[in-house]
């Protein structure tokens, strides 16, 4: 086999002023051409033990000084690796696997020495540490790059990685570096279905204006690409159907749509909709334990179903997990909402906006689930929410109701109260 010595060089962009810093390192291959490069601005905060058993935590920005040592473009029996030394000791290193049309980042890696003291100081354990994830990311075509500019976080143990101005690609045949971009979800917000975004240059008239007083019908174009936040569309209402066998054992449809803060602070708001067609449909049925997992590119969501007290069944815990290279995982198994009959299906079809955890809220539309005793592949009778119900209206009216007898109760009594108090001085 032939040995391959990789030529590794670095180059370093150039932080101006007022932009913010990306590193950029490149791997060339024995022919002296980019075979994999990496392009990011990375953010660490690591929570450490301090001497006085303090936690402290260190947050520091991956500097554009890396070394590429140890970095391989990957050959026909290796796979390629991105590492990036940095400071006293420190290395965040990538490796990539594929197969023949797509690949994948398969491992991230993070090696940080506390013994650098100008990171962390006053450390108490002095050493080397070694934090490590798989990625669990969709496929990136053969010739693609990765591209996400928006931030994504990658949360291991004590360890959190903010990327963000990501672009990554590996496998680069020939030095031939892509300009087709496979974009994250994080930067496509409205998952609609559009895999192949053809980036058309927008068709600008650039003829000259007219001199007439019309309005210019330049207008409409927006001279700078801003990103205008779109209004996000309501989710599609999916049919989810879980099978034991060739037995239909659960039954779900609705439009589902995922708010959640992806850094867990409740200020980076993201909402994503589950596109039904984007999705595959797993899960399990049991006697009083069913659930219902959907996969839609990097976001996963497992709906949790229990029975009580034999009659009743309700939706018990929501699990969230979404990818790429961060990770936003949420779930909360003490819910209890969706109840009905075990039986019969539960029915809502108006908008529904449930808070999962602080940081995850689910919105259902057209919602209609069935988690036990399916019968015939269909839907038994529903057990209609509230919100649906003719009732409904009466809340306002109930409440108004209610609010007008409290105020006749309390005029009531302050008339009694005066008249005993007029009696009281009468009588003195
Ligand atoms: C360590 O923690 C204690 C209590 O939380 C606090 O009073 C003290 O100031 C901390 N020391 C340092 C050096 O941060
Ligand atoms: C890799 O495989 C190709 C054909 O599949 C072959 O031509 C090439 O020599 C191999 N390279 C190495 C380093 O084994
Ligand atoms: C990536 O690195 C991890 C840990 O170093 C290793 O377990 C894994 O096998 C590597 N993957 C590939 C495809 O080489
Ligand atoms: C380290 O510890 C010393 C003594 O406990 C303290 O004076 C100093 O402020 C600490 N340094 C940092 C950066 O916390
Ligand atoms: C930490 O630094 C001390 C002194 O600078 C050195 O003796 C020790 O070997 C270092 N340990 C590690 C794990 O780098
Ligand atoms: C991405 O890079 C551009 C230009 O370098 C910069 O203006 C922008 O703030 C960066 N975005 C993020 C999210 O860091
Ligand atoms: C721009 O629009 C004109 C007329 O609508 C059309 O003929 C032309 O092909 C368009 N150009 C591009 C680049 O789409
Ligand atoms: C200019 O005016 C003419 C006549 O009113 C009209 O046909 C043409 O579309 C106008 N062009 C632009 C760019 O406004
Ligand atoms: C399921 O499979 C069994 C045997 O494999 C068959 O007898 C039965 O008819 C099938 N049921 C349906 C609904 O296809
Ligand atoms: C997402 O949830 C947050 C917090 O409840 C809320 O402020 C925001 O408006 C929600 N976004 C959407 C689109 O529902
Ligand atoms: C989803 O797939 C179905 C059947 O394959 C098709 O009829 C429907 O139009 C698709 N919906 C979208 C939004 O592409
Ligand atoms: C889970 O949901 C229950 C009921 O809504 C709520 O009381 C609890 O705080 C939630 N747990 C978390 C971790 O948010």
């Amino acid at each position: 086999m032939k040995s391959y010595k990789n030529l590794l060089l670095l180059i370093v962009m150039g932080c101006g002023v007022l932009q913010s810093c990306a590193m950029r390192a490149e791997v060339y291959d024995n022919n002296n051409k980019t075979c994999l490069y990496g392009n990011m601005e990375l953010q660490f905060t690591i929570k450490y033990e301090t001497i006085d058993k303090n936690v402290s935590t260190s947050v520091f920005l991956l500097p554009n000084n890396v070394s590429t040592t140890g970095s391989t473009c990957g050959d026909n029996t290796t796979e390629p690796l991105l590492k990036l030394g940095f400071g006293n000791g420190h290395s965040f290193t990538v490796n990539f696997t594929h197969n023949q049309t797509v690949y994948h980042v398969d491992v991230i890696t993070f090696v940080y020495n506390t013994n650098d003291s100008s990171i962390f100081p006053n450390a108490s354990a002095k050493g080397v540490f070694t934090v490590a994830s798989k990625v669990t990311m969709p496929g990136l075509p053969m010739d693609n790059y990765y591209k996400c500019v928006n931030p994504e976080i990658l949360i291991i143990n004590n360890v959190t990685m903010k990327f963000s101005n990501v672009s990554v690609q590996a496998y680069i045949k020939d030095g031939n570096v892509s300009k087709q971009a496979f974009e994250c979800s994080a930067d496509t917000p409205t998952t609609t279905l559009a895999p192949n975004v053809t980036t058309s240059a927008p068709n600008v008239t650039t003829s000259a204006p007219n001199v007439t007083t019309s309005a210019p019908n330049v207008t409409t174009v927006a001279p700078t690409p801003t990103p205008v936040p779109t209004p996000i569309p309501k989710p599609e209402v999916g049919n989810y159907v879980v099978k034991t066998g060739n037995v239909t054992c659960l039954l779900a449809d609705m439009g589902l749509q995922l708010n959640f803060s992806i850094t867990k602070n409740q200020s980076d708001w993201k909402v994503i909709n589950i596109v039904p067609n984007d999705t595959s449909t797993s899960g399990t049925c049991g006697i009083d334990t069913s659930s219902l997992k959907l996969q839609e590119k990097q976001m996963m969501v497992e709906l949790v179903f229990a029975v009580k007290n034999s009659t009743k069944f309700y939706l018990k815990g929501v699990n969230v997990n979404h990818t790429i290279p961060g990770q936003f995982a949420e779930s909360n198994n003490s819910l209890e909402y969706w109840e009905a009959s075990v039986g019969s299906s539960y029915m809502c079809n108006k908008n529904q906006n449930f808070k999962i955890t602080d940081n995850l809220f689910l919105t259902t539309l057209d919602l209609r689930v069935q988690p036990f005793n399916v019968t015939d592949n269909k839907f038994s009778t529903a057990e209609e929410c509230f919100l649906d119900s003719d009732l409904s209206f009466l809340v306002p009216i109930a409440v108004g109701v209610a609010l007008g007898f409290l105020i006749l109760l309390v005029l009531i009594s302050y008339i009694i109260g005066r008249k005993k108090s007029h009696t009281g001085y009468q009588s003195v």
